[in-house]
């Protein structure tokens, strides 16, 4: 099977991402840097994610993106990083296709930890060698003051893809990811989790035949962040 060091190139710019920092993080991803969380046992309408506005954005494949909490409330997926006006990744703001997706709104909401961005990503289908190419670790905390709380991301899975999954890896100590520590995080609907993905290198390989949609929110850690993790638990 295809090597994950096989792919990459260094130098890579996710090696360059801060890895410690002061910030408060949660002690129940600290052994593994992810958690799973029970499905999601209310049913989203269709319509909630396909009649979204969706904006060209590439990340980790070829995907699409449909803002529904940015910086500043408008359509932009860079919001938090313009040019003059750099934000932390909290204290979003949602935008005109939140009202469009009420189920999940009020997931968002009630979750009542500091949300930065929220959006749902539309996935082409990747196989598992294309999608090792694209593995790589997000930069959560540019412009996080450091004494205050790790911004960690979480996912819903919106369309039922049992064949698909997201690959966590550690990274080593080459500043690649660690090959040895693969997980790999299955994709049905209705699937939750929660990932540092500063931490973790992470990509999606997705088998399907059609896109695959799911919600990612960025939350900051704390008491409230904790306090709704454990009460997800499975
Ligand atoms: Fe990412």
């Amino acid at each position: 099977m295809v090597q994950v060091s096989e792919l990459l190139t260094t130098p890579h710019w996710s090696t360059e991402i801060p890895l410690d920092t002061p910030h408060v993080r949660l002690p129940v991803l600290a052994e593994h840097g992810y958690v799973q969380l029970r499905d999601f046992d209310e049913s989203i309408p269709e319509s909630e994610w396909r009649s979204l506005e969706y904006m060209d954005w590439k990340s980790g494949g070829d995907t699409n993106f449909a803002p529904i909490a940015t910086a500043d409330g408008e359509l932009d997926c860079r919001g938090f990083w313009k040019p003059g006006d750099e934000r932390p990744d909290k204290g979003g703001k949602f935008t005109s296709n939140a009202a469009k997706c009420p189920t999940i709104t009020r997931f968002v909401e009630s979750v009542g930890a500091n949300f930065g961005r929220v959006r749902i990503i539309k996935l082409e289908p990747q196989d598992y060698e294309t999608s090792l190419r694209q593995i790589h670790r997000d930069d959560n905390n540019r412009f996080n003051p450091p004494d205050e709380g790790w911004v960690v991301r979480s996912w819903l899975e919106l369309t039922d893809n049992p064949d698909s999954f997201m690959v966590l890896m550690e990274q080593g100590d080459d500043g690649l990811p660690d090959a040895s520590t693969e997980h790999r995080v299955p994709l049905h609907r209705g699937a939750r989790f929660v990932v540092d993905t500063q931490r973790l290198w992470h990509v999606v390989c997705h088998n399907g035949e059609a896109p695959r949609y799911a919600l990612i929110s960025s939350f900051e850690s704390g008491p409230a962040l904790d306090r709704w993790i454990a009460s997800q638990l499975p």
